[in-house]
């Protein structure tokens, strides 16, 4: 087969076996965000690029090498979305949402689009569900989102997810902090490697997020936003993590950890798995309190986090982690002939109708390929009518795990009768499981005992005869022991004897 459009690198199809297990994290998400009060927001795919330079920054990766752009028919410079807060925040401004009580919590699970190299963990299109607080200029704030984030990896069964957080100055103290970082840089420009030394003057605490390790070598040296701070910021970040202590969550401070988007100031977490190769970051966030001046808007100070759907499955399918299993097939409807499909086709409609998952044939099979479905479906009951049942108005209702049928009526009252007689066969399977289980037990006991008496009556004949064959050997080695020994007795005795008489004889004749 030679399609004329494969699917782009980078990009993957989500088919049913595994979009169960992407729905079962979305509704857990979402149920989670719903405790703490959060409320979905859905925005476009599209934006003008403009929004992502400003938000997060010209020198950024993401505006720099990673944004799929292209001017669309109307000649406008727009940018598919590589992440899912500036949307939001010029949403928020442009609805006027801001202008009702604060904060805002929103959340979203969008597709994200990065040009990025594809490996394990990183797409070029991918998901991420985030969560903001808009206007949540509390510390509380940040660490309700940290909660709220720990609290969904929890629900979601994930094991030693880490969390790494470090404060890096605000609007006030960052100028300071910013120039010093870009002086030491400057200085050991020399030994970083060819995209940091490009780095020093455009953007230089992005050289904290290098890999490279000459580069890793001279960050170890680099001044620490954390010795920088101005005194609210180091209030903020002692709150933090008290806030995030009495929540129970286990915090390593990274005074490394800068992420890669301009629009951070003071707090800025990651959780990460550590389970592969090289540590994963499963979820990033922090505060944004500039973004929405950033892009023209009033100041309104934010928080928020972005959690990676794919790697958050690829973590919980390395951990093992459960999956709830589909609702199955309740009834499979197997009509043979038109007047029977039409049949089908209403009482398919009405089972449906109140809840009940129904299906029938819609490929027109015989009546052995309909029952193969039904089995391969894994469907719980089947009925099929035909030609016979049509004119009696009666089918065979059948329980496929107990192989047990009933009678069913077809007229107008199809569904009531369905949820009767599934009522009652479903007690004959469980009795029918129950006889099974407690015939199985007792057969088990019997078998049980009867090859303890067995064993016990073979060891004892065995040891029957092994104590007579022992005693056999025993005294036939015994016994020729004693016959020598009596033997000789009697022999010597007898020789005395004689030696007696002859000497006696010898005596009387001397
Ligand atoms: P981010 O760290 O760029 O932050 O992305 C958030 C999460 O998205 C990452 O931790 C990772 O799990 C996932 N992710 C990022 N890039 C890829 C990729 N190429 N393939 C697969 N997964 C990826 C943000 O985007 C911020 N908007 C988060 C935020 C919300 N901050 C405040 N509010």
């Amino acid at each position: 087969m030679k399609l004329i459009a494969s699917r782009l690198r980078g990009m993957q199809d989500i088919i049913p076996g595994e979009s169960e297990k992407w729905e079962y994290i979305e509704k857990v998400m979402k149920e989670q965000a719903k405790l703490y009060g959060f409320r979905v927001i859905r925005t476009p795919a599209v934006e003008l690029t403009d929004l992502f330079k400003r938000a997060t920054g010209e020198t950024s990766d993401i505006v720099e090498k990673e944004m799929y752009t292209f001017n669309d028919k109307g000649g406008r410079d727009v940018s598919l979305r590589p992440e899912g807060t500036a949307g939001v925040v010029r949403a928020v401004l442009e609805t006027g949402m801001h202008n009702q009580v604060l904060p805002l919590k929103l959340m979203y699970i969008s597709s994200c689009y990065r040009y990025e190299k594809p490996q394990s963990g990183r797409y070029r299109e991918f998901y991420q569900f985030g969560l903001e607080i808009i206007g949540g200029n509390a510390t509380m704030a940040d660490a309700e989102i940290i909660d709220l984030g720990n609290s969904i990896f929890e629900r979601l069964g994930l094991k030693n997810i880490r969390l790494e957080i470090n404060a890096i100055c605000c609007e006030g103290c960052r100028d300071r902090y910013f120039a010093l970082v870009k002086k030491f840089f400057e200085l050991n420009k020399h030994l970083l490697c060819e995209t940091c030394q490009s780095r020093v003057e455009r953007n230089p605490v992005r050289i904290f997020d290098c890999k490279n390790e000459s580069c890793k070598k001279v960050i170890r040296f680099a001044p620490l936003s954390l010795r920088y701070l101005c005194r609210d910021c180091a209030d903020h970040f002692q709150f933090l993590k008290n806030y995030i202590d009495e929540c129970g969550i286990d915090l390593t401070v990274n005074p490394h950890l800068f992420r890669g988007l301009d629009y951070y100031s003071r707090t800025v977490f990651e959780f990460i798995d550590d389970s592969g190769a090289e540590p994963l970051a499963i979820c990033g966030g922090g505060r944004y309190n500039n973004l929405s001046k950033e892009i023209g808007g009033v100041k309104i100070n934010s928080v928020g986090l972005g959690i990676g759907m794919e790697r958050l499955l690829e973590v919980m399918k390395k951990q093992g982690a459960k999956f709830p299993e589909n609702k199955p097939c309740e009834i499979y409807i197997a009509p043979l002939g038109g007047p029977a499909r039409r049949e089908a086709v209403k009482i398919s409609h009405n089972l449906r109708k109140v809840g009940i998952r129904a299906e029938l044939d819609l490929v027109g099979r015989f009546i052995k390929p309909q029952m193969k479905y039904a089995n391969k479906i894994k469907a719980l009951y089947t009925i099929v009518i035909g030609a016979k049942e049509m004119e009696d108005k009666k089918a065979l209702l059948k329980n496929m795990a107990s192989g047990q049928t009933a009678e069913i009526v077809i007229d107008d009252n199809f569904v009531e009768n369905f949820l009767r007689l599934r009522e009652e066969l479903d007690k004959t399977a469980v009795s029918q499981i129950e006889n099974q289980t407690e015939n199985r037990a007792e057969n088990q006991a019997k078998n049980q005992t009867e090859n303890r008496a067995e064993n016990q009556i073979e060891s004892q004949t065995e040891n029957q005869a092994e104590n007579q064959a022992k005693n056999q050997v025993e005294s036939q080695a015994e016994n020729p022991a004693k016959n020598q020994v009596e033997n000789q007795a009697e022999n010597q005795a007898k020789n005395q004897a004689e030696n007696r008489a002859q000497s006696q004889t010898e005596g009387q004749i001397k």
